[in-house]
C-alpha cells in the first residue's frame, strides 16, 4: 500500500476538554507522521463551506455552530493506507458504536460532538488539507 495522507481536525470539544495531547499521542503511537498542524478557529463561512456536503442534513446548523464555537487543531497526517487506518483509529461516527480503544470511544461525548474528524477518501483528504493549509505547508 502506497504511503499517503489524510486530514484531521481535533474538534472544539477535544480542545475545550484538554484532550489535544492525549489524542496526538494516540495518533503518533499509531504510526502517523504529522505533515502539517495548526490551531485555527473556523468562521461561520469556513464551517459552512467545509461541511457543504451536509448542507441539506437536519443537523447542519448544529454542526456549523459546534465547529465554530472554539478553535480546532487541524492536521495533515501521513502513513501507509492513511485514510482507512485513521478511520479505524478514530472509530465510528457515533461514539456509542465505536470500538474499545478508539479515539471516539475514549474522548467523544456524542454523535454530534465526536471529538475528531477523519477524511473519508483520498480525494477528500486532499481537498480538506488544502482547505486549511497552503501548498508550502504540506512538505
Ligand atoms: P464527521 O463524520 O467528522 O463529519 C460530519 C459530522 O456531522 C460528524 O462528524 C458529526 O460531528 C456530525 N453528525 C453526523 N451525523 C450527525 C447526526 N445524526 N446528528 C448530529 N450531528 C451529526
Amino acid at each position: 500500500m502506497a504511503t499517503n495522507r489524510t486530514f484531521t481536525m481535533l474538534k472544539p470539544d477535544s480542545v475545550e476538554k484538554g484532550y489535544i495531547g492525549a489524542i496526538l499521542e494516540k495518533i503518533n503511537a499509531a504510526g502517523f507522521r504529522i505533515v502539517a498542524m495548526k490551531m485555527t478557529h473556523m468562521t461561520n463561512a469556513d464551517a459552512k463551506a467545509f461541511y457543504a456536503v451536509h448542507s441539506e442534513r437536519p443537523f447542519y446548523g448544529e454542526l456549523v455552530e459546534y465547529m465554530t464555537r472554539g478553535p480546532v487543531v487541524a492536521a495533515i497526517l501521513e502513513k501507509d493506507n492513511a485514510v482507512e487506518d485513521f478511520r479505524a483509529l478514530i472509530g465510528a461516527t457515533n461514539p456509542a458504536d465505536a470500538a474499545e480503544g478508539t479515539i471516539r470511544k475514549l474522548y467523544a461525548a456524542s454523535m454530534g460532538e465526536n471529538a475528531v474528524h477523519g477524511s473519508d477518501s483520498d480525494e477528500n483528504a486532499q481537498i480538506e488539507g488544502f482547505f486549511h493549509f497552503s501548498g508550502r505547508e504540506q512538505f
